[in-house]
C-alpha cells in the first residue's frame, strides 16, 4: 500500500483552500504540521485552522503534534476535526497520551526523532495505528533526508511482520521522487511531502511522480 500525505506545511498559507484543492485527487491524507514553539523551535497552526480545513475539506486529516504538552490539546484537535493525531515518544506520558487519543476515537500515532531509537516506541506498537519515523530533524520543511531513518523504518516494519500488527509506517522529512525508494523499500506505507509537492510549480504531478516511484519500490520488496 502507498499513501500519499502532502504536508500543508509547504502550501500558502494565504491560499491555503485553493493549495489543499490542488492535491486533492493525489492526497489520501493531509499531513497538518502543528508546532509549539517549545518542543520545535518553530510556531506553526492550531485547532482553529484544523478547524477552516475541516470545513473546507473531507480529507483525512493526520495531525502530526510537534508539542511538548499534546494532552492539553488532544479534545480540541479532535473537536476541530481531527481523523489522527500524532505525539511524540520523546515527550513521555505515552500510555496516557495513547488512552486519551483511543477515548477521543482518533487515530492514534507515535512519532520518533532522528535521535531516537525505534526501540523507545516498541512497548507501544501493538497498542497504535501509526508509526512517524521522522527524517529530519522537526521543525521545518525543505531539509536534506537523513538516511538513518531507513533501518528504523525496516527494525519497525520487520517487528510489525512478526507480529502481525495493524501498523501503518509514516515517513516525514525530506521526501522526494527520489528518497521515497529506499523508505518504501524498507517497509514505509505513508510518505510525507511538504516542500516536493508544494513547491513544485505542478504539485499535483510533483505527488504523483512521489506515489510512482514509492509504488515501484514497493513491488520491488
Ligand atoms: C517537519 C515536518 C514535516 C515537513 C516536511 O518538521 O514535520 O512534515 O512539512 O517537509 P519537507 O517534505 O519539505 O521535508
Ligand atoms: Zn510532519
Amino acid at each position: 500500500m502507498v499513501r500519499m500525505a502532502p504536508s500543508i506545511l509547504s502550501a500558502d498559507f494565504a491560499a491555503l483552500g485553493a493549495d489543499i484543492d490542488r492535491v486533492r485527487d493525489e492526497a489520501d491524507w493531509l499531513h497538518v504540521d502543528v508546532m509549539d514553539g517549545h518542543f520545535v523551535p518553530n510556531l506553526t497552526i492550531g485547532p482553529p485552522v484544523v478547524s477552516a480545513i475541516r470545513r473546507h475539506t473531507d480529507a483525512f486529516l493526520d495531525c502530526h503534534l510537534m508539542m511538548t504538552d499534546p494532552g492539553d490539546y488532544l479534545d480540541a484537535f479532535a473537536a476541530a476535526g481531527a481523523n489522527s493525531c500524532t505525539v511524540h515518544v520523546e515527550v513521555g506520558r505515552t500510555a496516557e497520551l495513547i488512552a486519551a487519543m483511543r477515548g477521543l476515537g482518533i487515530g492514534v500515532g507515535l512519532a520518533v526523532n532522528p535521535e531516537t531509537s525505534v526501540a523507545e516506541c516498541e512497548p507501544w506498537l501493538a497498542e497504535i495505528d501509526l508509526l512517524l519515523v521522522m527524517s529530519v530533524h522537526p521543525g521545518f520543511g525543505g531539509q536534506h533526508f537523513m538516511e538513518e531513518a531507513v533501518p528504523k523504518i525496516s527494525r519497525a516494519y520487520e517487528i510489525a511482520r512478526r507480529d502481525r500488527l495493524a501498523l501503518s509506517i509514516e515517513v516525514d522529512g525530506g521526501i522526494d521522487a527520489e528518497t521515497v525508494g529506499p523508505v518504501a523499500r524498507a517497509g514505509a506505507d505513508t510518505f510525507v511531502a511538504g516542500s516536493a509537492i508544494f513547491g513544485h510549480p505542478d504539485p499535483l504531478s510533483a505527488a504523483r511522480t512521489i506515489r510512482e516511484a514509492a509504488l515501484a519500490a514497493t513491488a520491488a520488496r
